[in-house]
């Protein structure tokens, strides 16, 4: 009885119906997933074109080498300690107890240098040396130079040049404090060394 009720013909229209229902909404759904899939490919493409954009201007404010060097407070060494290796920025920094370093007299008073660590001579890194005791060069009561492996270009801890064949004391980097007691360093500022080292120190109280 319920089988002949299905088959007749009031009801042959309302499956027909439900059957064209059953399509448009199928339809419906692959076009939905279509612009869905437009819209996402548009997304990404914008998102790629806008890192890209980012990503050109970054290299123009490089950081690292070339770039502003941001050095933490903990990393600043107390006055006459060993300098410390800024690898990132290329250089040694060097934080000087009133006069020392300035093997030349030139009224050095203390404080902050950063010293471009490639040599002026031919280039080579220069490594601080903390066993060299400066007795063997007239220097009694002054251990720790700065000493080129190459050619033995040898400069005091405030880079001024005491003998090797380097044409002039290591370069400085500019350098600032910053309220937090970090230092920002411009290792894309650098000026050729001189006997003037010691009074390029910037004054540092942490
Ligand atoms: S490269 Fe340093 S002394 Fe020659």
């Amino acid at each position: 009885m319920a089988q002949a009720e299905q088959s007749s013909p009031a009801a042959r229209p309302a499956g027909r119906i439900e059957r064209a229902r059953q399509t448009e909404a199928r339809k419906i759904a692959r076009r939905s997933f279509l612009r869905v899939s437009v819209f996402a490919g548009l997304t990404l493409s914008v998102g790629a074109m806008v890192a890209g954009f980012l990503g050109f201007f970054n290299r123009l404010k490089p950081t690292g080498f070339g770039g502003v060097v941001t050095v933490p407070r903990v990393s600043v060494p107390a006055p006459g300690a060993e300098p410390s290796r800024i690898s990132g920025g290329k250089f040694w920094l060097s934080n000087l107890q009133g006069a020392e370093g300035d093997v030349l007299g030139v009224g050095g008073t203390g404080g902050l240098l950063a010293l471009y660590w490639k040599c002026p001579h031919l280039g080579c890194t220069v490594p601080w040396n903390p066993s060299f005791n400066g007795a063997a060069v007239n220097f009694p009561g002054v251990t720790g130079w700065f000493r080129c492996p190459c050619h033995g270009s040898t400069y005091s801890r405030a880079g001024i040049r005491v003998y090797g064949p380097a044409p002039r004391p290591m370069d400085t980097m500019a350098l600032s404090v910053n309220g937090d007691g970090s230092l920002s360093v411009n290792t894309g500022k650098i000026t050729g060394g001189g006997a003037d080292n010691p009074l390029r120190a910037v004054p540092y109280n942490g």
